[in-house]
């Protein structure tokens, strides 16, 4: 596939996940038929043996269980080889220590990419950071196999997981009520109800003596969705 003349792609939201078959620190998987039914995080870094990322494999690996509670699998990706994977993955466990994490194993499969075959399908390589490493991407993709949500980072910046799990409960909300999340949403906090499609359902809105609704105005109205309704809550601090 791979030519000087080959268009690079990034997949869009609400499209198929591009399918792939690759060699991982936990055997071959084919992507993502392997992951039916269940949300998948698909993310890259730039290389093995590197601070960020190391950092990020810690808290990954910290976070794996909770990610799982959400019907959430983890898959990572770089352009390196699996030896190097394995290599990395061990130090990680037996002699790093990094804010209070040690012996982090890293359960969740990691790609070896080395012909950077699916970081190119995936939009990973970003000319602007580095044409040999893939960036920090990440891919929400839901138990469809269908793109949900794509988040980039430049090599130098480490990602928020709070941020992470907070989208992915986010939208696992969103599917089960049909409601949209506002800024900055947590769990416990109102959802915005669809806007109203009529006249007639604007005006009921705005007259509406419901005390779980919140209408600021005809076209945004909350409502109140119970911490306990919502997969797995995110704790307020
Ligand atoms: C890092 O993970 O520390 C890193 C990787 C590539 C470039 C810069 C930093």
């Amino acid at each position: 596939m791979e030519t000087s003349e080959q268009v690079i792609s990034i997949p869009r939201i609400g499209e198929k996940a591009p399918e792939f078959k690759a060699i991982t620190t936990q055997g071959e998987i084919n992507f993502p038929t392997d992951y039916k039914g269940k949300w998948v995080i698909l993310f890259s870094h730039p290389a093995d043996f590197t601070p960020v990322c190391t950092s990020e494999f810690m808290t990954f690996a910290k976070m794996e269980n909770e990610f799982n509670a959400l019907n959430c699998q983890l898959v990572g990706l770089s352009v390196d080889g699996l030896y190097s994977h394995i290599a990395w993955l061990r130090t990680i466990k037996d002699k790093i220590e990094y804010k209070g994490m040690k012996n982090m194993e890293v359960k969740f499969p990691l790609v070896e990419d080395i012909t950077m075959e699916v970081a190119k399908r995936y939009g990973m390589i970003q000319p602007g950071e580095s044409s040999t490493k893939a960036v920090r991407a990440v891919f929400f993709i839901d138990p469809k196999g269908i793109v949900r949500a794509i988040i980039y980072y430049p090599l130098t910046l480490g990602r928020n997981f709070d941020e992470l799990k907070r989208a992915l409960i986010a939208m696992q909300t969103a599917d089960k009520y049909s409601v949209a999340t506002p800024a900055d949403w947590r769990p416990g906090d109102d959802v915005i109800v669809p806007t109203a499609g009529s006249c007639g359902v604007a005006k009921e809105r705005m007259e509406s003596k419901d005390e779980n609704v919140t209408c600021y105005d005809w076209f945004f109205c909350t409502k109140k969705l119970a911490v306990e309704q919502v997969n797995n809550p995110i704790s307020k601090n």
